[in-house]
C-alpha cells in the first residue's frame, strides 16, 4: 500500500529519531546492585553501553544537596558474544553511603550529565526495612508490568527474585525486551517502574536463567553471570561436577562467555549475604545439581552455622524450585526437600521459592526425608535429571496462625512464583482437597507479590495481588 507522508507522521518520525539519539548513551540504564561485598555503606551502580571508550564518570551525594563526590573510575567488562553487538557492562562503586540513607547520583559522559536518579543505601542491622519478593517475572506480560508497579508503590528497600528472572532462556536479547524496560522504566506507569535504579534487586538462578548451557545454539545465554553483581562467597563449582553441567561451546563461544562472566561463572550460583538484621543464603536449585552430594549441603550447613548467620535475628533461604508444593504442576520436583534438615539445623525462619506460578504458604514445619529419594530423568534413556521424588515425614505446627500465635515451630516455606508468568493450576484455587497437608494458603487464580516488613524481632508478611488487594498476611515474632 502506498504510504502517504503527512505532517504529523513527519513530526512523529523526527521526535522518534531525537528520542533514539538521547537514549543512545545506554543499552541498559543504570541499576543498583549489592555487589561482591555487600554492606550498608556501599552499593554498585551498573549500566550497559556501546562498545567504545567513552569517558564515563559517576557522582553522588547523600540527600539532594551538598557537594558531589566522584566515584573511582568505573570499571567495565566487554560482552562480545556471537549474534549480539558487542557492548560493555560498566560498574561504579558507591562508597561511604549513610546506611539506609537516600542519595542522589548522576552519570556523566564527557562532562555532560546523561542520567540522574535517587537511590537508597542498604539498611544497617538496627534499622527496620521492607523487601518485596516475586519470582517467575520477566515474561513481558501485563501482569508482570502491573506487579513492577505494585512493587514500586510498596516502596521497598530491596527486591529479591527467587529465580526465573527472564524467559525463555535468560538471553541478552530477552533481558532487553522483557526485563530492563519494565523494571527500570523512567516513570511508574502501567508499563513498568524505575525500581532497579532506586533500590538493589537480588536474584537467584532459575531454570529459565541458567539451564541453557548450549552456547553454540544460544551464544547469549547465561547472561545471569555477567549482568548481576552479587557475592562470590559460595562453593567453587566444577564443570561436569555435581553442581555445574558441562557447557556445549566452541572455543570462540566459550572464550566470549568466560571473558564476560569472569569469576562469576562457577562462583555466583550459590552465595550468601547480610541485609539489615537478616542473613540470606541463596542457592542454585536446578535439578542439574546433585543434592545428594556433600559439597553443596556442607557449604549450606557451614554458611548457616557461620557467626554472621547465627548472629542475625532472621535467617532466610532463597532458591527457585520449592521442595513443598501443592500444585499439580512441577509436583514431582521435590529434590530441595533433601536440604530441609540442614535448614532446620541452621534455624532458618523462612524459605522463599518460585518456579510454580502461584502463591503458597506452608504451615511452620519440619521434615525428615526417607533416604535420598528417587531420581527422575527427562525421558527414557536420558541422563538429564528432571527432579527427585522425596518422601518423608513432616511435622506441622498448626497452632501457629500468624495473628494471635506468632511463634512458629519450624520453617515456613513460601512459593511466590506468581510474579508475571502465566498462572499454574488456577483450578486448584478453590479446591483445598487438592492441596498437600503442609499447605495452609494457596492462591493460584491471580498474579501476586510478597511484601515483607522487618522491625527488629517482628516480621510481617503480606501477599498482594496485581490490583493491590491483600490475599494473605501473617506475622512472626522472635
Ligand atoms: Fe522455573
Amino acid at each position: 500500500m502506498k504510504q502517504l507522508i503527512t505532517l504529523p507522521f513527519l513530526l512523529f518520525s523526527l521526535l522518534c529519531c531525537k528520542l533514539t539519539t538521547a537514549q543512545d548513551n545506554f543499552i541498559a540504564k543504570p541499576y543498583l546492585q549489592i555487589g561482591r561485598t555487600p554492606s550498608p555503606d556501599n552499593l554498585q551502580l551498573l549500566w550497559h553501553a556501546p562498545d567504545n571508550d567513552a569517558d564515563w564518570t559517576v557522582e553522588y551525594r547523600m540527600g539532594t544537596s551538598g557537594p558531589w563526590k566522584k566515584t573511582a573510575v568505573p570499571t567495565s567488562i566487554r560482552v562480545a558474544v556471537a549474534g549480539i553487538e558487542p557492548h560493555r557492562v560498566y560498574n561504579a562503586a558507591l562508597t561511604g553511603l549513610t546506611p539506609g540513607g537516600k542519595f542522589t547520583y548522576r552519570v556523566l559522559q564527557g562532562k555532560k550529565e546523561v542520567f540522574t536518579a535517587e537511590g537508597q543505601a542498604s539498611k544497617a542491622s538496627t534499622q527496620p526495612y521492607r523487601f518485596v519478593a516475586f519470582a517467575d517475572i520477566g515474561a513481558e506480560t501485563a501482569a508482570q508490568k502491573k506487579l513492577a508497579t505494585q512493587a514500586m508503590l510498596a516502596k521497598p528497600d530491596m527486591v529479591v527474585v527467587p529465580g526465573d528472572i527472564v524467559y525463555e532462556r535468560g538471553l541478552i536479547s530477552e533481558y532487553r525486551s522483557r526485563f530492563w524496560p519494565i523494571y527500570n522504566a523512567d516513570q511508574t506507569t502501567a508499563e513498568g517502574a524505575p525500581l532497579l535504579r532506586s533500590v538493589p534487586m537480588i536474584v537467584a538462578p532459575g531454570n529459565h536463567d541458567t539451564d541453557t548451557r548450549d552456547l553454540n545454539k544460544y551464544p547469549d545465554a547465561l547472561a545471569y553471570f555477567y549482568y548481576w553483581n552479587q557475592p562470590l562467597n559460595g562453593p567453587q563449582g566444577v564443570e561436569g561436577g555435581p553442581m555445574v553441567p558441562t557447557l556445549t561451546a566452541s572455543a570462540d563461544n566459550r572464550t566470549a562467555f568466560q571473558t564476560a562472566a569472569g569469576d562469576a561463572y562457577l562462583k555466583m550460583a550459590n552465595y550468601s549475604f547480610d541485609y539489615g538484621n537478616a542473613h540470606w543464603t541463596v542457592l542454585d536449585s536446578n535439578p542439574y545439581v546433585d543434592f545428594t552430594d556433600k559439597t553443596i549441603t556442607d557449604w549450606v550447613a557451614a554458611d548457616l552455622a557461620s557467626p554472621a548467620a547465627q548472629k542475625a535475628t532472621w535467617r532466610f533461604v532463597m532458591f527457585h524450585h520449592p521442595g513443598f508444593n501443592s500444585s499439580r504442576e512441577h509436583f514431582e520436583q521435590q529434590h530441595m526437600r533433601l536440604l530441609s534438615p540442614v535448614f532446620e539445623q541452621g534455624k532458618v525462619d523462612v524459605v522463599f521459592n518460585g518456579h510454580v506460578h502461584n502463591y503458597q504458604r506452608s504451615y511452620p514445619m519440619t521434615f525428615v526425608p526417607d533416604k535420598k529419594g528417587v531420581l527422575l530423568v527427562a525421558s527414557m534413556g536420558s541422563t538429564k535429571a528432571r527432579g527427585r521424588v522425596v518422601n518423608g515425614r513432616w511435622t506441622l505446627d498448626k497452632s501457629f496462625d500468624g495473628k494471635t500465635n506468632t511463634k512458629p515451630s519450624g520453617i515456613i516455606y513460601l512459593v511466590t512464583g506468581a510474579g508475571g508468568q502465566e498462572l499454574y493450576n488456577p483450578e486448584q484455587n478453590n479446591d483445598p482437597d487438592s492441596w498437600q497437608k503442609f499447605t495452609t494458603k494457596f492462591y493460584s487464580n491471580i498474579n501476586s507479590l510478597t511484601v515483607v516488613d522487618i522491625n527488629d524481632k517482628t516480621m510481617t508478611v503480606k501477599q498482594i495481588d496485581v490490583d493491590g488487594k491483600e490475599l494473605d498476611s501473617f506475622k512472626i515474632t522472635r
